[in-house]
């Protein structure tokens, strides 16, 4: 071997080393860098709100006015479905905080899905999307339902067909993108941009507790989110994120609490075992984030409890056994009744406020609503 080549192959090595250093350090949204194209409009910068983290933009799709208008009106267009019926908001109803009011919800022809709706509100913070993480971005998120053959049943190639055929789209993607040639990768990458913008903080408790605020959380709250994140009491907090800045409510992992076991422990969905076919996985889901519970229920991945309340009533009992049972689940049956209201009062707490400019664009108002409320 000759000098030299040694000398390129140590290099190589090296990088690629490197590569790998820094791609495994790099969150898992901005690991995909699926195709070049790139928005022409001026990068906006968001401002999160406070209890909220930075968004997280991936660097190939910076927010743009133009970007984030586009796929607003993607979002709440039911064109995106194969018979027009049904848009994104039909299952991600601004008035059910971008969630869904029904267990399952209805795709194209009223063919029933298996899991809940989870709601969009600040998946933009969610390192890996949908209930067992299989999706590793938003824009990868897209593409999942308008493909699903129970949801909108359509093809990718068939909704840029569409797209390029409607009277207003090529102007709008023109705009965006610099060019009227619709892909999927605009498509999706529009769409992302505008989930990126549906963030909710500045709730009382983000004001009391970042904010300093003594009087912005009720006698009652405070001591609901003593219970909240005591190891002994209410011990929610290991799994439901509180974090020195910021809170999302969510530490991004997959855990079983035993939703949708039956009395002899079988499990109706693995759940995460289904992506990653570790033992350890079945039945674990995605922690959800508990900001802005209000309005949209019923919860967990199959929509089994109607109200929160509800839900925690499942902790109280100490989730339902199965094999897989996560070990921080375990009866809360010693808290009174008066913590149990207390921890109630806090959750109500986390609600906070949706910016403005992220309902339905005017023209498309009453398609959104038909679709949402026809079930
Ligand atoms: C027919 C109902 C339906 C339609 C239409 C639909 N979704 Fe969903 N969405 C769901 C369900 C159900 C899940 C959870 C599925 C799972 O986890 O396996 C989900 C998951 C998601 C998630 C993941 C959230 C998280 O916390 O993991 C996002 C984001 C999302 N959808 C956005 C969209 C967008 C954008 C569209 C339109 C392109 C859309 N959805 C269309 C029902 C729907
Ligand atoms: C071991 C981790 C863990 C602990 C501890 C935990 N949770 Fe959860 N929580 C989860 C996961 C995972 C889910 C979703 C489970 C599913 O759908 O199968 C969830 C779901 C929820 C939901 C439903 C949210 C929705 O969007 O559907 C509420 C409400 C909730 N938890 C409140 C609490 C409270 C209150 C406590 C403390 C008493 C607590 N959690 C403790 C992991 C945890």
């Amino acid at each position: 071997m000759s000098r030299n080549f040694k000398f390129l192959v140590c290099c190589s090595l090296a990088a690629v080393a490197l590569a790998i250093a820094a791609a495994s350090y790099l969150p898992a949204l901005q690991a995909p860098v699926e195709s070049a194209i790139f928005p022409v409009g001026k990068p906006l910068q968001i401002q999160s709100p406070l209890g909220l983290p930075p968004v997280p933009i991936p660097a190939d799709n910076p927010l743009t006015a133009e970007t984030i208008a586009l796929g607003r009106r993607l979002y709440y267009d039911p064109q995106l479905s194969i018979d027009s019926t049904i848009s994104c908001a039909s299952c991600h109803a601004p008035q059910f905080a971008f969630s869904d009011n029904r267990p399952f919800s209805r795709g194209v022809r009223g063919q029933l899905g298996t899991r809940k709706a989870p709601t969009v509100i600040n998946s933009a913070f969610s390192p890996l999307q949908f209930w067992d993480g299989r999706a590793p971005s938003l824009e990868e998120q897209a593409k999942g339902p308008m493909a699903n053959p129970v949801e909108m049943a359509h093809s990718l190639e068939g909704v840029v067909r569409r797209l390029q055929a409607d009277p207003i789209y090529p102007q709008l993607f023109k705009a965006a993108w610099g060019t009227d040639q619709i892909t999927i990768d605009m498509v999706v990458k529009s769409i992302a941009s505008f989930e990126r913008t549906i963030i909710a903080g500045d709730s009382p408790f983000d004001r009391f507790y970042y904010g300093h605020d003594s009087k912005a959380l009720s006698p009652g709250a405070q001591r609901g989110l003593k219970i909240f994140v005591s190891k002994n009491k209410g011990n929610c907090e290991v799994c439901h994120t509180i974090g020195r800045d910021f809170a999302l409510f969510t530490d991004g992992k997959f855990h079983n609490l035993g939703i949708g076991a039956d009395t002899r422990g079988n499990l109706s969905d693995l759940g995460r075992f289904t992506v990653t076919k570790v033992e350890q996985d079945k039945g674990c889901f995605k922690t959800p984030s508990l900001r802005n519970l209000a309005n949209r229920g019923p919860y967990m991945h199959d929509g089994t409890f109607r109200t929160v309340k509800d839900a925690f009533a499942h902790y109280i009992g100490g989730g339902n056994w199965n094999p897989y049972l996560d070990k921080e689940i375990h009866s809360l049956d010693t808290l009174t009744f008066e913590e149990r209201d207390d921890l109630l009062e806090f959750l109500d707490s986390l609600n906070g406020q949706l910016p403005k400019n992220i309902g339905p664009p005017p023209d498309l108002a009453p398609s959104a609503t038909t679709a949402s409320t026809g079930r």
